[in-house]
């Protein structure tokens, strides 16, 4: 799992453990990581170095990445830089199954409803975000030129209420919020679920509702 110190990534390492997985996990801070279990690996480096990603790819079945960064005025490759390595040590060692988190925000043909959502669209995707977004669009399309059984998952705004259970479906989902731990169960699910191989999957917990203040101070201006 790559992003597995974040804060969906590490409820992702839990529920995955809870399941019976054996997980690696990767992070830039394995001094911070909280979780420790038998069949838990954790990998210390940076997701943007080949050697790293070769050596973890190798050592595992299935990838999901939910790796992150903050918004920022200077342009942003992470997303695009770790998704090329991974395709490539994938394609090399013969793994299949790739499972990685966009946003809905990456949705250029969606028209956010009343004036909330457009000055969300406006403000989130064309200026404070821009480059995180461009670089998850790149992201998306060197996973979609992949032959791998990829899904890209597009969640909305992210919280830290508790997890209830959560709505997929193919390209967009109106719901404008989802809790973390239903991100982290959506994403494990992918591995036994083959309905959105090749494609995208727009994800939400379905009647969530924080204030567009709560998200702009937790979301936004943490980062
Ligand atoms: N926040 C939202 O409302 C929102 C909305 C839609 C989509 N998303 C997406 O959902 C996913 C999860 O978001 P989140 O807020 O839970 O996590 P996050 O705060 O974006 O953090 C993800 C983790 O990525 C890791 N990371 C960043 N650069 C790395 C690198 N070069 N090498 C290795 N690891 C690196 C960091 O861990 P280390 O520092 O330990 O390496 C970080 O903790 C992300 O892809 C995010 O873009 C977020």
């Amino acid at each position: 799992m790559l992003g597995a110190n974040g804060p969906t990534g590490r409820r992702l390492v839990h529920q995955a453990l809870v399941r019976g997985h054996q997980v690696q996990a990767l992070t830039r801070h394995p001094e911070t990581f909280p979780l420790c279990d038998d069949r838990l690996q954790v990998i210390a480096g940076d997701a943007t170095n080949p050697a790293v990603i070769d050596t973890a790819v190798a050592a595992t079945d299935a990838v999901i990445c939910t790796i992150g960064t903050a918004f920022t005025r200077h342009p942003v490759q992470v997303y695009s830089a770790s998704a090329r390595l991974l395709v490539q040590a994938m394609s090399g060692h013969g793994k299949r199954r790739l499972v990685v988190v966009t946003s809905g925000g990456v949705d250029t043909t969606h028209r956010p409803q009343g004036i909330a959502g457009r000055l969300s669209r406006s403000v989130l995707r064309n200026r404070i975000g821009k480059t995180v977004y461009d670089d998850m669009e790149a992201m998306e399309a060197v996973v979609w030129a992949s032959d791998l059984d990829w899904t890209v998952v597009r969640p909305p705004g992210l919280t830290e209420e508790p997890g209830t259970d959560y709505a997929i479906a193919p390209e967009r989902i109106q719901d404008p919020f989802m809790s973390r731990d239903d991100l982290a169960a959506a994403l494990l699910d992918q591995l036994q679920d083959h309905r959105y191989v090749r494609k995208v999957a727009a994800v939400a917990t379905p009647g969530l509702r924080v204030s567009g203040w709560y998200m702009f101070h937790r979301e936004v201006l943490k980062r």
